[in-house]
């Protein structure tokens, strides 16, 4: 069985008299331990289509099944339960708590889950070690260059432990050296058995998945 399925899914957003028709009937498949690339032109629908599978948005119609349960029928406490649970998202602009450092980024999502101080400072920190930044445990964002700051977000999308992993551009602010260490970073997870859908620009990335799938103007080409 497929650890996702979409079908049909559209997204259409209104603002005013304007209509934009983001995702058109877009259907999809992806197995447990996939480790797929999305790329396509800017406003493909490349970005609404990674947040609708990762419940940060709801698609206008169709179907999104994730791992057996069909998103569209969960409450908006169900589904950020299961983005909590079994979701992982890393962003181009990392996204990271600049009043905190790497340990407190870190163990974020594990105070939202109710875990208790010391387990969520000895978690976020062995983290922090297996992304190569067991020095870097107090350093805040703005003290961090770009590539440690993307390892920091990872460590975070990890900490919960999830199953899937969702990346929107994630070596777009970083050079290509540290772009790479990203990669493999991914690619040991993907390693692990867990699935992994990027987006991305670059097909130099891009090659290193398994497989790409092309968008354009809302719609999958191949
Ligand atoms: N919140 C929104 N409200 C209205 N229109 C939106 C919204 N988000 C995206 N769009 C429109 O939907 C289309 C798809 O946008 P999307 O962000 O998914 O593209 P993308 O492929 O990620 O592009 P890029 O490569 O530039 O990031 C675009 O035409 C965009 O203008
Ligand atoms: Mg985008």
């Amino acid at each position: 069985m497929s650890i996702l399925s979409l079908v049909d899914v559209e997204k259409i957003y209104v603002r005013g008299a304007i209509k934009v028709s983001a995702l058109k009937k877009v259907s999809l498949e992806i197995e447990e331990g996939d480790f797929v690339a999305i790329v396509g032109p800017s406003g493909s629908g490349k970005s609404t289509l990674l947040n609708v599978i990762g419940g940060l948005d709801r698609p206008t119609s169709g179907k999104i099944i994730l791992k057996g349960e069909d998103l569209s029928e969960l409450s908006e406490d169900d589904l950020a339960r299961i983005r909590m649970e079994e979701i992982g998202f890393i962003f181009q602009q990392y996204n990271l708590i600049h009043t905190m450092d790497s340990l407190e980024n870190v163990s974020l999502p594990l105070y939202f889950a109710g875990v208790g101080k010391k387990k969520r400072l000895e978690k976020a920190k062995l983290l922090l070690e297996q992304m190569g930044l067991g020095d870097r445990l107090y350093h805040k964002p703005n003290e961090l260059s770009g590539g440690e700051q993307q390892r920091v977000a990872i460590a975070r999308a990890l900490v919960n432990n999830p199953k899937i992993i969702l990346g929107d551009e994630p070596t777009g602010n970083i050079d290509s050296q540290a772009g790479t260490m990203i990669i493999d970073i991914l690619k040991e997870l993907n390693m692990e058995n867990r699935t992994i859908i990027i987006v991305t620009h670059d097909m130099e990335i891009a090659k290193k998945t398994q497989y790409i799938i092309r968008m354009r103007d809302g719609m999958i080409i191949n």
